[in-house]
């Protein structure tokens, strides 16, 4: 191979290799710019946030009456009664089990019906009466039916335990506490994971046989 052809054979890879480094740039480049993209069409979006979706986040004024205290709160939409009683009120009484309305531990009382907190938005209670696990005894004595789940041991771990009472009391004003079968029906949004049904039951069916008013 001449001198000649050597120089061009050295040119040709050398331009290849000019190729194929550019090549890796565009490519890195291109993998770069998308995944910086995402916080930039964020950026982009919050830029043009519509108002709908600021609305979502803007706090809205509440009146709601919770255990017989009148409160004038300031809450978000999308928040849901479960956390204003939680995290705004400090009633920490009132379990998240699941929030996702499958185990009843949120359960407390909207103008005397029981109804699962994690599903009820704060701000449709304007002007409601509110009472939690916190605001069923009376001072120091416990509710009959809290008395009735310690002396029939209606617990372990205690943590569905609140939820139950509230749903129990519900049940018997309700009418559907006159038979164990009608107290395992009507109790049965109540999940215990520790399996104490019997002793529930029979704690419910006492308080609603000695006709305490809950
Ligand atoms: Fe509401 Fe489970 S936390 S039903
Ligand atoms: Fe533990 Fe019911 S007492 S979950």
């Amino acid at each position: 191979m001449s001198k000649k052809d050597t120089h061009q054979k050295d040119a040709e890879v050398n331009q290849a290799a000019g190729n194929g480094r550019r090549d890796f740039l565009r490519q890195s480049t291109l993998i770069t710019a998308l995944s910086l993209s995402p916080g930039v069409l964020l950026k982009a979006a919050e830029a043009n946030i519509d108002d709908k979706f600021a609305a979502y986040f803007e706090k809205i004024p509440l009146s709601i009456e919770v255990n017989g205290l009148k409160h004038n709160l300031s809450v978000e939409p999308r928040v849901t009664l479960l956390d204003l009683v939680r995290e705004q009120l400090a009633l920490t009484g009132t379990k998240k089990g699941c929030d996702h309305g499958q185990c009843g531990a949120c359960t407390v009382h909207v103008d005397g019906q029981r109804v699962l907190s994690c599903l009820t938005l704060a701000v449709a209670q304007q002007d409601k009466k509110i009472t939690t696990i916190e605001g069923v005894s009376n001072g120091k004595n416990l509710h009959p039916l809290q008395e009735a789940f310690i002396k029939h041991d209606g617990f372990q771990c205690g943590y569905c335990t609140p939820g139950q009472v509230m749903s129990g009391i519900a049940c018997i004003k309700e009418g559907h506490a006159n038979t164990d079968d009608d107290i395992r029906e009507y109790m049965s949004g109540n999940i215990c994971r520790c399996g104490a049904y019997h002793n529930i039951v029979k704690a419910i069916a006492e308080v609603n046989k000695e006709g305490l008013q809950p």
